[in-house]
């Protein structure tokens, strides 16, 4: 049985959609989930898009130990090195270059001859070989690209030291078939294809990322470079939770098999999407609220008589447990550290734990029963504001029927409290409007949203804010028993992101 690599992308092409940047901290703490998760390999990042995506990549790099660390850089010397130096901490490090191959690409993007983007790309994996033993070219838009070109291109960069072919539906073009038989093509036709291992990065335009990704599978590739939740550039990657357990779940069909723990894939999905902001919809596969739920009569009967007459993965393989109460208002820090440590969630610091374990605290006199999911929205909501520039320091708004809703708020801004008050159409809106009094911000409110954390009118509820400045989009989060509270943090935290706005280069443009 072969090895299927999962190489995990979440950092990087995750990180490309809009409004989906994280911290380096953040960042920190879904590596360590993907790592605790098994996950072959982490993209990091694209060391060249900034500092801190320099130092975020340079951070995952000393944090994970067992799983390989990767490091995104554009076929140009500048980029290989500055990928290499933010590796250099790692355990396990690889550099993966890329280089555009499809004719609109080389064209109107690079306006290069193809004879010099071969030049070009074996030059950059030539030059990252001197930095690892481990690198990975991709032909970007490969879906797209000549299949003469991509031999020749493909052959040249194995013997320049490629160890690892990625060929990515960059544009999400492809149709499964079609895209299994490119993967037999190459492997078959390129001379020193035994000397590489193929991989495959598919984006889901056309909603067919997953389903390319295991027609290449079929095909011969034995890496599948995936998103947690399939998230990424525009309609996102592959999802790893899908690719993951469709290959586990037939063993009939797939000659391969990866290294996942798969009971870790709820708290990943939860984690990233509490992390980003990018709620998962109730009916997406493997980690949707519903995706093991029995809704009809029927159903339910038919499980509860023999669960395989409508179920083909268990729940609990995947992680999921039923409204399990993990946490008290009598538990001790110990057990509340030992639990978040289980969900993979460490703390860099005391100073982190006990903030958390307050405001664990004050939710258990709020609520006495405390599950997965609230102490995966509390840590989050802790930690994301622990730097925030504009806190919020109190809070009251006044809803009667037949009367304007009004909001009083109080911010502290860079350690000056400042107040402001409004009435709105609503407690949220009338919210909102109090703290542009303050901040005056000149943003665009383009989400609201607000979902509840686990069941129960006593529930947390978990609130999203997107906020559109001079093209600029970021997301914010607040979580809260009180929905108003939540929305003032969610805003604020938006705020806070949109007006340290960071330059940063994408990789692709
Ligand atoms: O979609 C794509 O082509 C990419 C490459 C950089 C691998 O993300
Ligand atoms: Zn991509």
């Amino acid at each position: 049985m072969d090895n299927l690599i999962i190489f995990d992308t979440t950092l990087r092409d995750g990180e490309q959609s809009p409004g989906a940047s994280m911290t380096k901290e953040e960042k920190i703490r879904i590596a360590k989930a993907l790592e605790k998760m098994r996950v072959d390999v982490i993209e990091a990042g694209f060391p060249m898009a900034s500092q801190g995506d320099f130092e975020a990549v340079h951070a995952v790099a000393g944090a994970v130990k067992d799983s390989t660390v990767c490091g995104l850089a554009r076929a140009m010397e500048a980029d290989i090195a500055r990928a290499a130096e933010a590796l250099k901490p790692a355990a396990s490090s690889r550099i993966h270059t890329f280089i555009a191959t499809s004719p609109v690409h080389m064209e109107k993007k690079l306006k290069m001859h193809p004879d010099q983007v071969v030049e070009h790309a074996v030059k950059a994996v030539k030059y990252a070989r001197q930095f690892t033993d481990n690198v990975e070219f991709s032909p970007e838009d490969a879906g797209r690209s000549e299949i003469d070109f991509l031999c020749r291109i493909i052959e040249a960069v194995i013997d320049a030291g490629a160890g690892t072919i990625n060929i990515p539906d960059t544009v999400g073009y492809k149709m499964p078939e079609r895209f299994g038989k490119v993967i037999h093509t190459l492997i078959e036709r390129i001379p020193n294809a035994d000397k590489a291992i193929f991989s495959v990065h598919c984006h889901n335009d056309l909603g067919l990322a997953v389903a390319n990704s295991l027609s290449a599978v079929m095909n011969g590739a034995r890496q599948v470079e995936c998103t947690i939740n399939g998230l990424g550039e525009r309609a996102g990657n592959a999802a790893l939770e899908e690719v993951v357990m469709a290959v586990r779940t037939r063993q009939d069909v797939f000659p391969c098999q990866t290294n996942i723990d798969t009971t870790q894939i709820v708290n990943c999905s939860r984690l990233v999407s509490s992390i980003t902001g990018f709620p998962v919809q109730p009916n997406k596969a493997i980690v949707g609220a519903n995706a093991f739920a029995h809704e009809s009569g029927i159903h339910q009967d038919g499980v509860l008589k023999h669960r395989q007459t409508y179920e083909i993965m268990r729940a609990e393989d995947v992680g999921w447990h039923t409204n399990r109460m993990v946490l008290g208002k009598h538990s001790g820090r110990n057990a509340f550290r030992a639990h978040l440590s289980s969900l993979g969630i460490e703390f860099e610091s005391e100073e982190e734990v006990n903030m958390a374990f307050s405001r664990f605290k004050d939710l258990a006199d709020k609520k006495h029963e405390i599950y997965d999911e609230d102490l995966q929205a509390l840590v989050s909501d802790t930690l994301s504001h622990e730097n925030e520039q504009i806190k919020l320091v109190s809070i009251k708004a006044v809803c009667e029927t037949g009367e304007r809703p009004q909001a009083k708020i109080t911010l502290s801004v860079n350690g000056e409290e400042q107040v402001g008050e409004s009435d709105g159409s609503g407690a949220v809106d009338a919210t909102f409007k109090a703290i542009e009094k303050v901040v005056n911000s000149n943003t665009h409110l383009l989400v609201y949203s607000v979902n509840n954390v686990t069941n129960g009118t006593d529930s947390q509820g978990e609130v999203g804010v997107r906020l559109e400045k001079g093209g600029h989009i970021v997301n914010g989060q607040g979580s809260d028993t009180d929905i108003v509270v939540a929305s003032a943090k969610a805003y604020l935290n938006a705020l806070n992101k949109i007006m340290t706005p960071v330059e940063r280069k994408h990789p692709q443009v």
